[in-house]
Formats: structure tokens, C-alpha cells, sequence
């Protein structure tokens, strides 16, 4: 594909329009919202079926971070293709499996006996997790954030806290969960000061909950996104991460960190929990971690396995085509040192990011590591009220011109392109999303 972008008609185009109208009639109702109709992807490319070339600042959700079509995991799925494609992963060995979840206990953090579970999902990934903490624990509760996601099956979703939407008409879900509010310092829930406030938001577990009516006891896990991905891109204070530690160290309660959308080098180290120097007991990763083919891990202390053959099992997870695709997409990245590449780029993205905001102001704030960065769009930075019409306005601008974005929070605009981005095209986005924002300000 040539250097992009290129918008030749103005999307939708013509092409675009009849497929958006077709598939309106045929697919269930999801988030699906875009007027992008893909016809092909390469590296930090993406084509639509009218022949307009997008700038990709999406990545399919933070999942294509060595790029989409990888030629170096497209010759893996290839090889494996001529193999064998199903063989009941979780009935049945065979020599993928333990190589990609030797090397996932090898990379992830923790000094200690690890074991990997494969699903095909982020949700599976945590469903998982929920299940090995509570059959370890014996412990009935868990506890988990405002403005968090899990994930959308049913004990998953239980966790999750981002939109009412995700919610609405499924109650009840999974019992004894405790929501409680995350640092999302920008907007403080209890309105302090992030300079003096000590993490109370983290406190607030221990000597609110705990004093109140949650027996610490009875809590199986803290459950916990480094990063806040669907809740807008939120970066906690290191203390706030660290904190949680203390207190499920104390109480004998699990940590267990959610890097699915975080992980495998997004935020400019391989995991996001390493800004943090926390060290959780079990760990989800999907998204990026197939490049793009569906995949989830649940990586957990050894001594927290399931106890008996049959506590959990799966008829796809640890599929030989989305593992050859894992087992080459991680040696990319680490062979590549993405995750540096990722910081670095980051590094200069945040700056020009913070240099608009200082001049636009309709953008509140402006945070992140690595490649996931949020640009949060207000109404004016002194009242800081939310602006999702305008922010739905920028996104759809900037698609005009040849960005492909997707929003995230109330108000956010997610900066997450695939780490492999071309700097030149990491420019040129930045430049559209700029000028976009200008539009509406
Ligand atoms: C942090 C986090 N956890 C879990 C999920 C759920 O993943 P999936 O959509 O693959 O089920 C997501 C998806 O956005 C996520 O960002």
C-alpha cells in the first residue's frame, strides 16, 4: 500500500454506503458506528472499499501492535495452517501450547512458579481469573473500579463499570462485587487535590469499605487496570497501584491485573504493571497478544491452578493457529523492542499532544503512556464538563481527512496506533487529530 493518507471520495463513498446499509439489516446491534468500510490493511494502513487510504491510530482496539498483517505472524498462521488448525487444546497436547505459555511466565512479572489458561477472549481471559481466585481463595467477593472494563459476559461484566449501557437489562449478574471509585485524578470523585491527597481513593478500600460492611475476609481479589482502557485512557498515580498491593497483601486478598488492553508493550514497557513496580498474582492479556487472531491468557501463580480436572475448560481456547500467531507476534515485539519504540514514540506524540492543549481549549487534558494516550475534550478547561458531541464531531472530521480514531470515556479521543507506525504517518495523524479539534473548539 502507498504512503497514505488518501481520501479520493469522501467516506462513505458510494461502495461504503451499500455495504453499511446491507450489513445494517444482517448484524446484530453492537457498538458498530463508523462509516469505514475495510477492504484491506497493511502495517499502519488502512484501505476502505472505495479506495481511500486511512492513517491508523486505532490499531482494531489496541490489538495491532506489530501492525495489522504482520509478515512475520503471517508466515506462523501459514506454517500452522499446513499443520493442523483444531485439536481440542484443552483435551488434547500438542507442541504449541506450553511453548507460548512457557514464554508468557517468562516475560510477565513475578519472580515465581507460573501457569497460562487459554481462552479466545478478553472477557475469557478475566472470567478465568475470577473463577482461580475464587476457587483458591475460598472467598466469595471481589472488588473492582469506576470507569473499568472487563469485559461483557456475565461474570465479567459484573466487574465492569464504564457505561450504564453495558448493564442495562442484565441484572443480575455475578453477586458480590464492590465498586469503587479509580484515580482518575483529573477528575477526582472525592474532588481532592492528586498533590495532597495521599491516594485516598486507594485507602478508601481499607478504611471505608472494609470498616463498613465488606469483611476483608470474604474478598477473593482487587481487580484492576493498570491503565484505564474504555474508561478514558486513565493513568493512575504510581502510589495508587502500589497501594492496592499493600492492602491485598495484607488481607490475604488476590491482585489480579488486566492487561489486556495495556499489555504487550502499548504503554512503552512490555506490561503496564511495570510502571507501577507492582507484581500481581494473576494477570489477563488478549487483544494484542495474537495480532489480531482471537486469543486470551490468564496468567496466574502456579500455586493458584484449578484443583481438579474439569473446574474449567474450553473447546477453542489455545487455538494452534491463534498460538502460532502469539508465539511470533511476542518474539516480534521483543526481538523489535517495541515496547521502546512505543515509549519513544509516545514521548513525542504526548508533547505535541500537550503543546495543542495548551492553545485549544476545548482539550482538558492530555495523558498516557507510551502509545496509549487519551485527549480529553471539554466544553473549556475551566468548567471541564464533558463534550462527547464535540468529540463524536472530530472523530468523524477527522476520518473525513484520513485518520481513523475511536473514541473511549465520556469524552476521550484514544491515540493507540500500531506500534510499527511509520513516524511520518504518526506526524500526519497527529497533525489531522490537531486540526480536527480546531474545527470544534
Ligand atoms: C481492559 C480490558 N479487559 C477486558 C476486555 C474485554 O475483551 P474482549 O472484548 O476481547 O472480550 C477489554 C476490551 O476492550 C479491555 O479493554
Amino acid at each position: 500500500m502507498e504512503k497514505g493518507p488518501k481520501i479520493i471520495v469522501e467516506p462513505p463513498g458510494p461502495k461504503a454506503r451499500e455495504i453499511i446499509n446491507i450489513s445494517k439489516r444482517y448484524l446484530a446491534t453492537t457498538t458498530r458506528d463508523f462509516p469505514l468500510v475495510i477492504a484491506k490493511m497493511e502495517n499502519d494502513l488502512i484501505e476502505d472499499v472505495d479506495g481511500n487510504i486511512y492513517i491508523d491510530f486505532a490499531a482494531g482496539i489496541a490489538v495491532a501492535n506489530v501492525g495489522n498483517r504482520n509478515p512475520e505472524v503471517l508466515e506462523a498462521v501459514r506454517n500452522q495452517l499446513e499443520k493442523f488448525i483444531h485439536s481440542a487444546p484443552h483435551d488434547f497436547y500438542d507442541d504449541i501450547q506450553y511453548r507460548v505459555a512457557k514464554l508468557l511466565t517468562e516475560i510477565t512479572p513475578g519472580n515465581f512458579e507460573k501457569k497460562v489458561y487459554f481462552g479466545n477472549s478478553g472477557t475469557e481471559a478475566v472470567e478465568a481469573a475470577i473463577k482461580l481466585a475464587k476457587r483458591a481463595t475460598k472467598r466469595p467477593r471481589l472488588i473492582s473500579f469506576i470507569g473499568a472494563f472487563h469485559g461483557r459476559t456475565l461474570g465479567s461484566l459484573a466487574l465492569t463499570a464504564s457505561k450504564p449501557v453495558h448493564q442495562k437489562g442484565y441484572f443480575s449478574t455475578i453477586p458480590g462485587v464492590e465498586h469503587v471509585p479509580y484515580a482518575y485524578c483529573y477528575r477526582c470523585p472525592f474532588k481532592l487535590d492528586p498533590a495532597s491527597c495521599d491516594v485516598w481513593c486507594a485507602r478508601y478500600i481499607e478504611e471505608v469499605l472494609f470498616q463498613s460492611y465488606v469483611p476483608p475476609e470474604e474478598v477473593a481479589a482487587i481487580v484492576v487496570e493498570p491503565v484505564q482502557g474504555e474508561g478514558g485512557y486513565i493513568v493512575p498515580p504510581k502510589k495508587f497501584i502500589q497501594e492496592l498491593r499493600r492492602i491485598t497483601d495484607k488481607y490475604g486478598i488476590l491482585l489480579i491485573v488486566d492487561e489486556i488492553q495495556s499489555g504487550l508493550g502499548r504503554t512503552g514497557k512490555l506490561w503496564a504493571i511495570e510502571h507501577f513496580d507492582v507484581v500481581p498474582d494473576i494477570m489477563s492479556s488478549a487483544k494484542a497478544i495474537a495480532a489480531g487472531l482471537p486469543l486470551g491468557a490468564t496468567i496466574l501463580r502456579a500455586n493458584l491452578d484449578f484443583d481438579e480436572p474439569g473446574a474449567h475448560s474450553s473447546t477453542f481456547g489455545g487455538n494452534a493457529v491463534s498460538l502460532a500467531a502469539a508465539l511470533a507476534n511476542i518474539e516480534y515485539i521483543i526481538k523489535n523492542k517495541l515496547h521502546e519504540r512505543a515509549a519513544k514514540l509516545g514521548k513525542k506524540a504526548l508533547k505535541r499532544l500537550k503543546e495543542a492543549q495548551e492553545e485549544i481549549n476545548i482539550i482538558g487534558d492530555v495523558r498516557g503512556l507510551g502509545l496509549m494516550i487519551g485527549v480529553e475534550i471539554v466544553k473549556d478547561k475551566e468548567t471541564k464538563k464533558i463534550n462527547k458531541e464535540a468529540r463524536d464531531k472530530i472523530i468523524d472530521s477527522a476520518l473525513k481527512k484520513g485518520l481513523v480514531l475511536l473514541p473511549t470515556g465520556k469524552s476521550v479521543i484514544r491515540v493507540a496506533p500500531p506500534l510499527t507506525i511509520d513516524e511520518d504517518h504518526l506526524e500526519k495523524g497527529l497533525d489531522i487529530l490537531i486540526k480536527a479539534i480546531k474545527e470544534f473548539s
